[in-house]
C-alpha cells in the first residue's frame, strides 16, 4: 500500500523520533481498517516518542493518552506542544502495568511495537488494558514477529543482531492468536501479517538510533526472511 498520510510528515522528524520500524506507516496500515472518529478517547501504551499519538491526533482528531516507560512525559509534552497537539495528547510516564483508569473509559487501545514488552502473558489483557475499554471498543496492536515460531537455536542471520533473550519476544500470528484467544474480555477479529514489513524496516535502518545501527547486520545477513509484523485487531466483549 502507499502510505499517503505518513508521506505528509517531515522525513527527518520521523527519523529523529523512530524507536523501531516506522511506527507511523505501521499505524497508517492498521488504521485503514478501523473506524476512528474525532472525539474518541484512545490509550496508546508504549508510545515511545509519540509518533503514533501524533498521527492519531492529527489524522483522526482523537484524544490520545500516550503512555511510555523509557521516554519521559516532559520530553513528549514538549514534542506534542511544538506541533500544537498538546490539547489532544496527554503524555504520561508510566508502566503499562499501571492502568489507573475508570472502567469503560476508552474507545480504543492502539499500540505499535510495544505490546511485546509487557503483554505476552495470559493474564495481561484481561487484567490491564481490557477493563478500561468500552464494550465494543477497539484493540489494534502491531508487534514485530516471525513467520514461524523459532524453535531451538535462533537462525544465524538473526543472531547477528539479537540475543536469544531479545528473540523471545518475537512470535508468529498463530502464537498471538492462541495467547489472546484465552482472553475472556476480548473477541479477536483478525491476526495477520502486515503488508509493509520491508518498508517499515527499511525506514528504520536509515536512522542513526544505536538500535537501528545494530539491527543492520542481521538485515544485511538476510534475517528479514524469517520476520514480519503481526497485526492484531480485536473488540471488547
Ligand atoms: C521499540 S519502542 C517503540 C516505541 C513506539 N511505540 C514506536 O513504535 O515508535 C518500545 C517502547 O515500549 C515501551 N515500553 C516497554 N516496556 C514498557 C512498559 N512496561 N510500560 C510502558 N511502556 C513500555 C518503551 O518505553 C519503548 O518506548
Amino acid at each position: 500500500m502507499k502510505y499517503i498520510k505518513t508521506a505528509k510528515y517531515d522525513k527527518q522528524f520521523l527519523l529523529d523520533n523512530m524507536m523501531g520500524p516506522n511506527a507511523m506507516k505501521i499505524l497508517e496500515e492498521m488504521a485503514a481498517g478501523l473506524t476512528l472518529k474525532s472525539g474518541m478517547r484512545v490509550l496508546d501504551p508504549g508510545c515511545g516518542k509519540g509518533l503514533t499519538a501524533i498521527f492519531l491526533a492529527k489524522e483522526y482528531g482523537v484524544q490520545v493518552f500516550a503512555h511510555d516507560l523509557w521516554v519521559g512525559a516532559t520530553e513528549n509534552y514538549r514534542r506534542f506542544k511544538s506541533l500544537n497537539l498538546d490539547s489532544l495528547i496527554i503524555p504520561i510516564h508510566s508502566d503499562a502495568n499501571d492502568t489507573p483508569y475508570a472502567d469503560e473509559y476508552f474507545d480504543a487501545v492502539i499500540s505499535v511495537d510495544a505490546y511485546e514488552y509487557f503483554g505476552e502473558t495470559e493474564s495481561y489483557m484481561d487484567e490491564k488494558p481490557a477493563p478500561p475499554v468500552k464494550k465494543g471498543g477497539i484493540f489494534a496492536i502491531a508487534v514485530p514477529g516471525v513467520k514461524k515460531e523459532l524453535q531451538g537455536k535462533p537462525p544465524v542471520e538473526m543472531a547477528c543482531s539479537w540475543t536469544a533473550e531479545d528473540l523471545e519476544t518475537f512470535h508468529s500470528c498463530v502464537w498471538w492468536r492462541e495467547l489472546l484467544s484465552k482472553s475472556q474480555k476480548i473477541e479477536i477479529e483478525s491476526v495477520s501479517e502486515m503488508q509493509g514489513f520491508d518498508e517499515f524496516r527499511n525506514d528504520w535502518l536509515l536512522c542513526d538510533n544505536e538500535y537501528a545501527v545494530s539491527d543492520r547486520s542481521a538485515m544485511e545477513a538476510g534475517a528479514g526472511k524469517y520476520m514480519n509484523f503481526v497485526q492484531i485487531i480485536a473488540k471488547k466483549k
